[in-house]
């Protein structure tokens, strides 16, 4: 039976993806961690309830592009199971008025080598988000022997995972940014969370950002499971909602990674990279001033690229100049549109989960 799960990093050649579905989202309810994740003056603030149709039709339409535009380039790619996220969610711990979507699968899905963890994530509303992903685990686990379908420790989310009025509506950017430096963030230690989108895989070692969607219990869960990787955890205290690294710190093959020049890497995390001749780019600017509506996240997706292969990129149409840095730095980039997925959770990067590239555990920081 023919191998079907293996990826080490997010640059060898992939040939397998699961690209996510906006059918269903919603706009979650506050919960007492969603709320601090939310900018101050976003007009999603206090807002929720399933996303307007004509949103949900034209975030799918790209993402229905998206996948044309990955077969063409030789990448196979399975879809989520949409569920019915405008429903209640409970558990004996908690509940919420609704679950959230299955659009960004990089948030849920970590892959390493042959195995696929459904991560722990800090959201409420994310609780049962693994579930649009079961039917494809269940595919893979059937025809692929060696594929090991794992759920990592399911998190309880109680009150007791959060701090609670950690943030009031009148804390200033400056205050934000000291208790990022601080590493102060709204989740408490009492038990493992992490959103896969906060792990950056690269071989033997992966490079975990601790901010508010993963905790320190997280990396020491990690370093336990996987005693043969070497774990990370980093920081990058120029961001005042640290969620996720795929727009701050983004390899493009080995040896070359650019960064957020709003978020740069601290110098003492920066050895291990410089030690080995890796080479930390800043990213090019934003070609956009203001993210579309609706959308969690920052311009800075202009950086959440796709990378197919060691010289293959895929970068949003509208993002002019970081298309035209690629274009520098010796990669071939693939322009695809993609800004009316944005508010569904994020870019390219995230739209994707890794079924299988091309490659092996490599050791870059030998
Ligand atoms: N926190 C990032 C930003 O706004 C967005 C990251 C989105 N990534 C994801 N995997 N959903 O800059």
């Amino acid at each position: 039976m023919p191998k079907i799960v293996n990826s080490w990093n997010d640059f060898d050649p992939l040939k397998h993806a699961i690209v996510g579905r906006a059918d269903m989202s919603v706009i979650p309810p506050e919960e007492p961690a969603t709320s601090e994740k939310v900018p101050v003056d976003s007009e999603m603030r206090g807002m929720w309830g399933p996303r307007p149709t004509e949103t949900v039709e034209k975030a799918n339409a790209q993402l229905d592009n998206y996948v044309k535009v990955l077969e063409k380039h030789g990448v196979k790619v399975d879809r989520p199971t949409p569920l019915q996220w405008n429903q209640e969610i409970k558990t004996p711990d908690f509940r919420t008025e609704s679950g959230m979507t299955q659009m960004p699968p990089r948030d849920i899905l970590l892959t390493i080598g042959n195995e696929i963890i459904a991560s722990a994530n800090s959201f409420r509303c994310r609780y049962f988000e693994y579930l649009a992903y079961w039917p494809l685990m269940n595919e893979y686990f059937e025809n692929d022997p060696e594929f090991k379908w794992t759920q990592a420790p399911r998190p309880r989310l109680t009150d007791k995972s959060y701090k609670h009025n950690y943030y009031d509506e009148k804390i200033s950017l400056e205050e934000r940014l000291e208790r990022t430096a601080n590493k102060d963030f709204v989740t408490t230690e009492v038990e493992p969370m992490w959103d896969a989108a906060d792990v950056m895989r690269m071989g033997k070692d992966l490079f975990i950002q601790h901010g508010l969607t993963t905790n320190r219990k997280a990396m020491e869960w990690f370093k336990r499971y996987y005693p043969d990787l070497r774990v990370h955890s980093v920081n990058f205290p120029g961001d005042p909602y640290p969620i996720h690294i795929d727009a701050t710190f983004v390899p493009l093959r080995p040896g070359l990674i650019i960064n957020n020049p709003h978020r740069p890497l601290p110098v003492e995390q920066r050895k291990i990279f410089e030690a080995n001749d890796w080479q930390i780019v800043e990213a090019a600017k934003p070609a956009h001033d203001n993210p579309p509506p609706l959308c969690y996240s920052s311009v800075w997706l202009s950086m959440n690229c796709l990378v197919l292969d060691h010289k293959t990129v895929i970068v949003e149409e509208s993002e002019v100049y970081q298309a035209e840095q690629m274009d520098k730095l010796g990669m071939n980039v693939i322009p695809v549109p993609f800004r009316d997925a944005y508010a569904f959770g994020g870019g390219l990067h995230c739209a994707t989960a890794d079924v299988y590239r091309e490659g092996s555990m490599e050791d870059y920081f030998p």
